[in-house]
């Protein structure tokens, strides 16, 4: 989604608003702009492209107040236009969100007026003006009243040295600095600049000024939102030797299991008691976070044999979900902003079932519709393709399954040991780079597995088409012979997953066929047999032999690994796919 900035202090808004606005590029990239306040005045850049477009431009920006955008277009096609700021009268916006009515509100109260860009935010900024009576809060209460949908809004008025900020729905926090305040999308943004942050709530107001923040709730009363510490520093942004923040945050998925499998700790009695009764388990997700659901399924059966389902958040939502007595859903996100994920989770809560989040951001909206939140410990995770976050994930959902199956996190712990080393080695593997290779001369790649190997095989896919653009589908290796055989020529290569040795004579049906079918083979295995058989006819990847149950880990670093050469040699941005974003906090 989109990623805002605002800042009222002491020092050049424009540069303080650039850093940030860089550190929330995840968000989205497709234009940006900045404004700031002078006398009285609104100075504005905005282009097309990601932050550094503003290269040059922003840094001539004078005024210590200023709001700054980088965007993930929804309405609108990416172009200088449609980039925020939008400006109109007193006042400047930037906007993270939808506004479900704003051809309604156009229509209503701007007929026949020309709009300057093609986007649902300038709504806002026009309506600002109209309602103001130089009462800042007032006025963003009235439009706030006005609009349907979802928002993080900050605005900048010329009568008035400090920024307001509405939300609803989308994230904004409130950052207190030593040299002024800030408002951001999210926590990196403030990284070296804020130790202490506040969450808004939704429907919430801010004015904020060089000395002062003032909260407000839907009524214009004066609420307080508590202090929290910023967790995101500038030490955990940085690249180091790393060319890219996907290899950097791939290297770091060993310690990413090893410091969630030590926050669990802290709520292992709390999900025991929360868990007691349940029959039933719905996993909900988008993603990389759904991905994981298909592991945890698997873990879940496993060890505990309750039955679970694992189901898209944003299919979810809209139908009409069975929630009986004992279900309890557990809602998978690493920003926990995930709207559809959310709002998912809001639904079934409302039905009556317990939740339980499992989020990489412990102050996020899903954590607050939460009866038990199990921390993933991956740290701040930049680029945009999910890694380190999803191998985190795995482990708490490993560690939760063992709870719901009444044992001890501690054997848990003890059986995931082994993980990092396992992990740190598969990094080493020989042979990922060559498959890389293949991938890129094909015309499409399968990937494809049975049980755990097939869940991990449909994280392995998405990794692979969304850094590098190569078309790809994930696969239960059983079904191919179902309909999709039919793709399979010289021109196509099935990567398959093979990482258990009871399944192992299942899965080479696979490769058989795809081989008669002249298609082109790679196997990821720990299986010696399936070495030996195939050491002639595919492309073999060796990784760490290991128990079948944490395999999921091995095999989902290799496709990582896989995923991020292919992307680097196809010159591809890993760190930032064109049209995708992070967070992705619409519908
Ligand atoms: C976006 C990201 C994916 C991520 C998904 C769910 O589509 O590009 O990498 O898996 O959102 O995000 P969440 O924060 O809920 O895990």
């Amino acid at each position: 989604m989109c990623g805002i900035v605002g800042y009222a202090g002491e020092r050049g808004a424009a540069d303080i608003i650039y850093n940030g606005l860089k550190q929330l590029e995840y968000r989205g990239y497709d234009s940006a702009g900045i404004a700031t306040l002078s006398d009285g005045k609104i100075h504005h850049i905005k282009r097309c492209g990601r932050v550094n477009a503003l290269d040059g431009f922003a840094q001539k920006l004078s005024g210590k107040v200023g709001i700054g955008h980088t965007r993930w277009a929804t309405h609108g096609k990416p172009s200088d236009n449609n980039a925020h700021p939008h400006l109109w009268g007193k006042f400047a916006i930037v906007h993270n969100g939808i506004i479900e009515n704003y051809a309604e509100l156009k229509e209503k109260f701007f007929a026949g007026v020309k709009f300057l860009s093609d986007t649902d935010s300038e709504v806002i900024v026009r309506l600002l003006d109209k309602f103001y009576d130089g009462d800042f809060a007032l006025a963003l209460n009235k439009v706030a009243a006005l609009l349907t949908g979802s928002y993080a809004i900050v605005a900048i008025c010329t009568d008035f040295e400090g920024l307001g900020v509405l939300r609803r729905k989308s994230p904004v926090i409130i950052g207190y600095g030593s040299d002024g305040n800030f408002a951001a999308s999210d926590a990196p943004a403030l990284a070296g600049v804020c130790k202490q942050i506040s969450i808004l709530e939704d429907g919430d107001c801010a004015i904020l000024t060089r000395g002062k923040v003032e909260i407000f709730d839907s009524n214009l009363r004066k609420v307080q939102r508590a202090k929290k510490p910023n967790l995101a520093t500038a030490a955990s942004l940085d690249l180091g030797d790393c060319p890219h923040y996907m290899l950097k945050e791939i290297r770091e998925v060993p310690a990413s299991v090893v410091n969630t499998c030590a926050a669990f700790q802290s709520v292992e009695s709390s999900l025991k008691q929360a868990l007691r009764g349940v029959t039933r388990v719905i996993i909900t997700g988008c993603g990389t976070a759904y991905n994981s659901g298909l592991v945890a399924k698997r873990y879940i059966e496993k060890f505990a044999r309750i039955p679970t389902e694992v189901e898209i958040a944003g299919e979810f939502r809209y139908k009409d979900p069975v929630i009986t007595s004992g279900t309890v859903i557990i809602a998978v996100s690493q920003s926990g902003e995930t709207a559809d994920t959310v709002e998912a989770t809001l639904l079934a809560k409302a039905s009556g079932a317990k939740v339980i989040a499992v989020t990489n951001a412990p102050y996020s909206s899903l954590t607050r519709c939460a009866d038990v939140v199990v921390p993933v410990a991956a740290g701040p995770e930049i680029c945009v393709a999910a890694t380190k976050s999803y191998t985190g994930q795995l482990a708490a959902l490993y560690m939760l399954a063992y709870v719901l199956a009444g044992k001890s996190a501690d054997g848990a712990a003890e059986n995931i040991s082994a993980v990092p080393k396992l992990c740190k080695k598969t990094l080493e593997c020989a042979d990922i780079d060559s498959l890389a290779d293949m991938c890129v001369s094909s015309r499409g790649v399968y990937f494809l597995g049975r049980d755990l190997d097939f869940a991990v095989a449909t994280e392995g896919s998405l990794k692979l088409k969304e850094v590098s653009y190569i078309q790809s589908e994930g696969y239960p290796a059983g079904e191919l012979k179902h309909g999709t055989l039919a793709l399979i020529d010289e021109s196509i290569l099935a990567v398959v997953l093979i990482t258990s040795a009871r399944l192992a004579g299942k899965s080479e049906n696979a490769v058989e066929q795809v081989l008669s079918r002249k298609g082109k083979v790679a196997v990821i295995t720990n299986v010696e047999s399936v070495i030996k058989r195939y050491a002639d006819r595919a492309h073999i990847v060796k990784v760490p032999e290991c128990e079948e149950d944490i395999s999921p880990f091995v095999a989902a670093v290799a496709a990582q690994r896989l995923a991020y050469a292919a992307a680097v040699k196809l010159n591809r941005d890993p760190d930032k796919p064109r049209n995708l974003a992070k967070s992705v906090t619409v519908e």
